[in-house]
């Protein structure tokens, strides 16, 4: 069984991620979706508030779970049965920091593989963090993230 992780910090999850979660879904038989806790960041929801939104939107794939880590993405994936890292390719500006990290981790572990999906064209313009500008100044995220969570980033935001 080929389990793939699919690493991120999710705050929150797009409809880039999206895509990619279920394109991914489609190449191994189970993805498993990696929320980091990262203590250095303060992020707008909370590791578990991130995992909920998911677990909310990817409920109809079958072969897709999510769960939150901290620590090394290595040792998740190996705490995962996993052999392989999954990652989005949105434009030119992503390769670098991404060939970086593939790098460290092949260092880290030479037995995983980190397998490039090329982000779907109408999505991308779009991250979290982009996100969260637009709904900090009150704009309009349709399309941007998957509907039924719109009024979670929404509420954010209500002061
Ligand atoms: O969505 P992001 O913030 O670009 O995701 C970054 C992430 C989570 C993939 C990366 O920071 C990560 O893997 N962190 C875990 C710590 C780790 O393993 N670091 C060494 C490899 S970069």
């Amino acid at each position: 069984m080929k389990v793939a992780v699919y690493p991120g910090s999710f705050d929150p999850i797009t409809n880039g991620h999206l895509d990619i979660i279920r394109r991914a879904a489609k190449v191994y038989d189970k993805v498993v979706i990696g929320v980091l806790d990262n203590i250095n960041k303060t992020p707008l929801f909370t590791s578990e508030e991130r995992k909920e939104l998911i677990d909310r939107v990817t409920s109809d794939i079958d072969n897709v779970e999510c769960d939150v880590f901290s620590g090394l993405l290595v040792d998740f994936l190996k705490q995962k049965k996993a052999t392989v890292i999954v990652k989005g390719l949105r434009t030119v500006a992503d390769f670098e920091y991404e060939f970086q990290m593939a790098l460290l981790n092949k260092a880290l572990n030479p037995e995983f593989e980190t397998m490039f999906m090329m982000t779907n064209s109408g999505f991308s313009y779009i991250s979290s963090s982009m996100v969260k500008e637009v709904a900090k100044y009150n704009g309009c995220l349709e399309g941007l993230v998957p509907e039924g969570i719109i009024p979670d980033i929404k509420n954010k935001y209500i002061k």
